[in-house]
């Protein structure tokens, strides 16, 4: 079926997050919806999905106009859809969450071999293998999103949208969903994938649509270039590329020896780790969402007690010591989750900036901070860091995301550092935002700091990192050099052994 939304328009309040959008999907046809985070991808496909309803505007199938005013008329209406965040019921099994809301009954009872069989029946129709009995909390992130697609799938769908899917994925699994997407597309239903990832759309689309801040900027082809696509994105020409010399390493600054670290249950979540960072080096930890990455960095923090192994910053011992002393040997902390760890909300920008400063005698005077030297700190950070805000009286709060971790970057570094730690540092941001985090991470290297970046982006991880660490299930699976093939450190972070290289 053809598809078609007329000037869909929706808005927040004062927020107008759809702008008279125009798109048409034709049957069998891979459509990249590509904009940056905060476009107005998801409120599109919301309104599409039922989940919203427009302020004007009007979808078409066929022809026809549709009413849809909940996801139950969207499916009944052959319109699917993968959502951004799974939906499913982690202490379901697989048949349960694909029968949810429609079981197949015989009398009162749920028929738990038909769920099953239906199960089957589609995995193979579409090469989506899972096990209809797995309970959904046990599957890695790639088998639910095999449930989620066999979801949508179970109803008869003339229209799949998938939001973002590719997130949580390794690049195998990516490359397993586009064969899947390229099977159901040949069957004849038209795929729409949102994305922020060039070189995905690049990759599978048909067509593109680029979305600027709540409005259709361009149609364009997939051989469109790279750097054209960045530039319709963010509406300027962006540096795809980290202008970076080579690593000239000043001998170790951070030693983990042989960490092993255990959960609340006793289960080894980091598993007997041995690395060295050196100074003026940037060493990138790749792996899959939830192999470790954050234990090992909670413990280079001193927020969990290793069970065994040690820690040493420049020669300096920390094992068992707290986040306090951690902290005082010369490491710098962007956390992955900078809402939660990384700054206050209803604190103002200035007061951001001094947050774990406050003890030291610039700011304070027997313990009683001066107003005049905070807010000047604060002026000379909003003008480096380029932070947009009205003023550095603003609650944090109510800044962009690019500019709260632009926060966090310019506090972190505003103290001569032995290591910076920096989980996921560009999640969530625009490219223009990524471009001046990744500048200023490389320029901090060169002064000499050891650099540990944990992302689960590879783009990211080969952008920065001299070195590759890659971990699987709390442990080393190798250290590789940064010319290390994509493929080859897919197979690594999915458990394979790539072994350890000249790196
Ligand atoms: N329910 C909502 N209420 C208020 N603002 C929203 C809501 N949903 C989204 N927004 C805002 O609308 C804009 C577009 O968001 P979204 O569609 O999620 O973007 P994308 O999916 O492209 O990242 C953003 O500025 C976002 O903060
Ligand atoms: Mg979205």
């Amino acid at each position: 079926m053809r598809l078609e939304l007329r000037g869909l328009t929706k808005r927040f309040g004062s927020l107008l997050a759809n702008d008279r959008i125009d798109l048409a999907v034709a049957p069998g046809e891979i459509h990249c919806l590509l904009g940056e985070n905060g476009a107005g991808k998801s409120t599109l496909m919301n309104m599409l999905y039922g989940l919203l309803q427009p302020d004007a505007g009007e979808i078409l199938l066929d022809g026809r106009a549709l009413r849809v005013l909940s996801p139950g008329d969207a499916i009944a209406a052959g319109i699917g859809m993968v959502h951004q965040h799974f939906m499913l019921v982690p202490v379901f099994t697989v048949a349960e969450n694909l029968m949810l809301g429609r079981e197949p009954t015989k009398g009162f009872v749920l028929d738990r071999a038909a769920a099953r069989r239906r199960v089957r029946e589609l995995s193979e129709r579409y090469g989506l293998p899972v096990d209809p009995d797995a309970l959904v909390s046990r599957l890695s992130v790639g088998e639910q999103q095999r449930v989620e697609i066999l979801k949508a799938l179970s109803h008869e769908v003339s229209v799949l949208i998938l939001d973002e899917p590719t997130a949580v994925l390794t690049p195998q699994e990516i490359d397993e969903l586009m064969g899947v997407l390229r099977t159901i597309a040949s069957g004849g239903a038209s795929i729409i994938f949102i994305t922020h990832k060039l070189r995905e759309v690049t990759a599978i689309a048909d067509r593109i649509t680029v979305i600027r801040r709540g409005a259709v900027v361009a149609t364009v082809a997939p051989d469109t270039p790279e750097s054209e696509l960045a530039e319709l994105m963010v509406g300027r020409s962006v540096e795809l590329v980290v202008a970076k010399t080579p690593a000239a390493p000043r001998g170790p600054a951070l030693r983990v020896r042989e960490l092993t670290v255990v959960d609340a249950a006793g289960a080894v979540v980091v598993d007997d780790l041995t690395f060295d960072i050196d100074g003026g080096e940037i060493v990138g930890i790749a792996g899959v969402v939830g192999n470790g990455q954050s234990e090992l960095v909670h413990a280079l923090l001193g927020l969990r007690a290793p069970v065994r192994g040690s820690i040493a910053v420049r020669g300096r011992e920390l094992t068992g010591l707290g986040p306090r002393q951690h902290l005082a040997a010369g490491i710098g902390y962007v956390p992955e989750d900078r809402s939660h760890d990384g700054y206050i909300g209803s604190f103002s920008v200035a007061e951001n900036l001094v947050l774990d400063l406050v003890d030291r005698p610039e700011f304070s005077r027997r313990g009683i901070l001066s107003p005049t030297a905070v807010r000047r700190n604060a002026s000379r950070r909003v003008a480096e860091f380029d932070i947009r805000t009205q003023s550095v009286e603003e609650p944090v709060r109510s800044l962009s995301g690019g500019n709260q971790q632009k926060i966090v970057l310019a506090r972190e570094m505003s103290r001569p550092l032995a290591v910076l730690i920096a989980g996921q540092p560009t999640r969530g941001l625009d490219v223009g935002s990524i471009e001046f985090v990744h500048g200023r991470i490389v320029r901090e290297r060169d002064q000499g700091t050891a650099v540990l970046i944990v992302s689960s982006e590879l783009d990211e991880i080969y952008a920065l990192a001299d070195r590759i660490i890659v971990m699987y299930r709390g442990r080393i699976v190798g250290i590789v050099g940064p010319q290390t093939p994509r493929d080859r450190l897919g197979l690594m972070m999915a458990g394979g052994s790539g072994g350890d290289d000249d790196a």
